[in-house]
């Protein structure tokens, strides 16, 4: 079954240009999809056009093979879930278990079910000895960590990041990633991640680039990485180790493109040696 299916999807805010524009997207259920794109692309309205916070003008949207519209909003919900960028703003209560608890709380499970929840959760995520800890005083990435949890403690069969590392630090984005792979690996869960960071998108099965409201490219991120040109079109700078990369080939030293900087040093080393004898 498809986790989530866009067909010839609008939506505009107002009298604006359309923020999504006949956009035809799907995700497989277990499937790890990475949205990428400039800031202003349509990555969030696709968000919230998946699980009903926002209301298509156009098409039709399924979450898990149910119509996204007003009479399934509860179910919808229950089962794609979203983490949002500031971890700031997304904590509705101050001790991490009840935080945690809020959502199940929410939707009304018995005590006992919240609790195995909680602690289901908080492990996920790797903060069950974080439990009683007061939110504020957590790291970035810990909060999201909570924020994860706390969606996750409602068992949701996919859940979408948006730009959920945006405010991190590097380390802070590796805690996310390092959970977001493991909840897709374990737990089986679809996740749909979006990024503005290429190497992110690398963790994914398959990557899609929006622009101006429509999917413009997709593939497998190997794919999407080696069309450089195409990339810098949409606004999307490579990475770092991307423009050494080519940097390297335009110099006459034929390496392919990675983001594993052992892999390119050895790469290196193969084309310097070969030349020297
Ligand atoms: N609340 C809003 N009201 C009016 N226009 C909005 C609103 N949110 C987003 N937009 C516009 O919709 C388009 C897509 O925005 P968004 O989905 O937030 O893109 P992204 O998440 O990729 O940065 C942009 O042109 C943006 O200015
Ligand atoms: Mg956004």
């Amino acid at each position: 079954m498809k986790a989530l299916e866009f067909r010839n999807v609008s939506f505009s805010y107002g009298k604006d240009a359309f923020a999504i524009r006949n956009l035809n997207f799907s995700v497989e259920e277990g499937e790890f999809v990475a949205v990428l794109g400039h800031n202003g692309s349509g990555k969030s309205t696709l968000a919230r056009l998946s699980d009903g916070l926002l209301e298509a003008d156009g098409g039709e949207i399924f979450a898990l093979g149910m119509p996204v519209e007003q009479k399934n909003l509860y179910e919808v919900r229950k089962n794609v879930g979203i983490v949002f960028q500031n971890p700031d703003n997304q904590a509705v209560a101050s001790i991490v278990e009840d935080d945690v608890a809020f959502g199940a709380e929410n939707v009304g499970l018995p005590r006992e079910e919240i609790g195995k929840r909680i602690d289901f959760a908080l492990k996920a995520v790797g903060m069950e000895t974080h439990r009683h800890a007061t939110i504020s005083r957590l790291s970035g990435g810990q909060k999201q960590r909570v924020a994860i949890a706390g969606v996750l403690a409602l068992k949701p069969k996919v859940m979408i990041l948006d730009e959920s590392t945006a405010m991190l630090d590097p380390r802070g984005r590796r805690e996310i990633t390092d959970v977001v792979l493991r909840l897709n690996k374990e737990e089986h869960i679809t996740v749909v991640l979006i990024t503005h960071f290429l190497e992110e998108a690398l963790l994914a099965d398959r990557a899609v680039v929006m622009n101006k409201g429509e999917i413009v490219m997709e593939g497998t991120p190997a794919d999407i990485f080696s069309r450089h040109e195409e990339l810098l079109t949409y606004n999307l700078a490579l990475p770092r180790i991307g423009q050494i990369c080519k940097g390297l080939r335009e110099g006459g030293i034929p390496v392919g493109d990675t983001l594993d900087v052992e892999k390119l040093a050895e790469e290196i080393a193969q084309c310097v040696s070969s030349r020297s004898i």
